[in-house]
């Protein structure tokens, strides 16, 4: 018996309901955006919206998407968070981009004033290995100040933007955004922060 569910605003049908989303979506469907990373619902590179909500596609099957809406990175009609997430430098390799930028979106629908802890929590479990969080935090915060200036010129943002981010060396680090905190001094954070470490 067909399954029937809806990806990125089409209707889609599987006969087969222990395949799992991520094989239906990359396989069947040929849509590479979403990331196969442990395979085991760890990492976070598989990650897809449903109704809205972020799931790891590896650890969903076909049955249990029946009627429900399903949306992968190329599902994403606004570009506003990637483009905050290019702007911040907060892609190296990729991998775990689309994931992550799925988790935000889900995280900007329901919350658009947040805090640096609200984003770290709600992505904390989506892993980059190359990148570091520093600049995927500063990505999230120029979004949500992008698609939400109204609720963002306010107290918290003027909290923010009181605050200067430092390089390794002293020097101030030159952007049109300022974000809470600094970079980890210790060698292996600064290397995650400033997206060095190989
Ligand atoms: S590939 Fe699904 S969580 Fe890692
Ligand atoms: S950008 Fe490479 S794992 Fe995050």
């Amino acid at each position: 018996m067909n399954i029937g569910f809806t990806l990125n605003g089409r209707e889609v049908f599987s006969s087969d309901a222990s395949l799992s989303l991520l094989r239906f979506i990359r396989d069947v469907v040929h849509l590479k955006g979403t990331k196969e990373g442990c395979s085991i619902g760890h990492c976070g590179a598989c990650t897809v919206l449903i109704d809205g909500y972020p799931r790891r596609a590896c650890k969903i099957k076909i049955s249990d998407v029946r009627g429900k809406e399903v949306t992968t990175i190329e599902g994403l009609t606004d570009d506003r968070i990637q483009n905050a997430f290019l702007e911040s430098g907060a892609v190296q390799c990729g991998f775990c981009t689309p994931g992550m930028i799925l988790s935000a979106k889900a995280l900007l629908d329901r919350n658009h004033c947040l805090s640096r802890e609200e984003i770290r929590r709600a992505l904390s479990a989506n892993y980059c290995r190359c990148t570091g969080y520093t600049k995927i935090i500063k990505a999230v915060e120029l979004a949500a100040s992008r698609l939400y200036p109204a609720e963002w010129k306010n107290e918290k943002r003027e909290a923010l933007e009181d605050v200067e981010i430092i390089n390794q060396d002293g020097s101030k680090v030159e952007s049109s955004f300022h974000y809470l905190g600094k970079p980890e001094k210790d060698a292996d954070g600064w290397k995650k922060d400033s997206g060095t470490l190989l």
